[in-house]
């Protein structure tokens, strides 16, 4: 049985001071809820302080990015150790932002999860199709390449710890959702890809949907087999939508 896992991805949202009222607000919303994982994924500035706020309660902190060295002259970068610095224990890797504006690669992205790996963080790794690639039919073909990349010199003994989570581009902040069937049929194309990668402990390895995840929406997600939690964006900023969406995972995995 596989721990149910919901992430919240802040983007660049919250400065500090709403970002540590936002986390007390959450902790009050779930006050220490079971059964589920869940991580925040604040930015850079804001990690240390969120840090600070969740000490004691069972959620995790993690980066939105990082490169894979872990340090030297890259302006304007955080490392792997950097964030297990100031509290992380995983980190978003290849979000299709990061691939469409920043110019990450697949393989950078394998590079950083090798690196999350080294140095003890969980990688959370996206993947997902742009809205041409699926009406071009080269959706599965998307995904494979993108998967086989990042988890390329993973040690099968690591394979358990990593998350993935399908973030279909077109349905990123645009109200428009995959259906949960297709988001399943996606998530089991995933388990089979990281199988054939050498994951002896597929069956494992979580895997989440993203994109306009709201908490009317999210136990479409939740009753698929395949699916195991969500990467929240928009929904994360409210900590009442938040909470419900981490409840509904909670009740999902018992
Ligand atoms: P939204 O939930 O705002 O669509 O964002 C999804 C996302 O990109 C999470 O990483």
């Amino acid at each position: 049985m596989r721990t149910p896992l919901v992430a919240a991805n802040w983007k660049m949202h919250m400065p500090v001071a709403p970002a540590v009222k936002l986390v007390g607000e959450m902790k009050a919303a779930l006050r220490d809820l079971r059964g589920v994982e869940v991580v925040i994924c604040p930015p850079a500035t804001a990690l240390a302080a969120v840090g600070q706020a969740l000490a004691g309660t069972p959620y995790l902190l993690g980066g939105q990015t990082m490169h894979w060295e872990p340090q030297g002259a890259y302006t304007g970068e955080v490392s792997a150790p950097m964030l297990v610095d100031v509290g992380c224990r995983a980190v978003l890797l290849g979000h299709s932002e990061r691939r469409l504006y920043f110019g990450e690669t697949d393989e950078a992205v394998g590079r950083k999860v090798r690196a999350a790996f080294a140095h003890g963080l969980v990688p959370i790794v996206c993947v997902g199709e742009s809205l041409e690639e699926r009406q071009a039919g080269s959706a599965d073909g998307v995904i494979a390449r993108q998967v086989r990349a990042a988890v390329q010199g993973v040690a099968p003994q690591e394979f358990p710890r990593l998350v993935i989570a399908y973030e279909p581009v077109w349905a990123i902040g645009t109200g428009q959702t995959a259906t949960g069937t297709e988001a399943n049929r996606v998530a089991g194309l995933i388990r089979r890809l990281l199988a054939d990668s050498g994951a002896a402990g597929a069956a494992e390895i979580r895997i989440l949907y993203g994109g306009s995840v709201k908490p009317d929406n999210i136990r479409e997600f939740l009753e698929q087999p395949e699916i195991d939690g969500a990467l929240v964006g928009g929904a994360s900023l409210d900590a009442r939508a938040f909470a419900a969406i981490v409840r509904a995972a909670a009740e999902a995995g018992r």
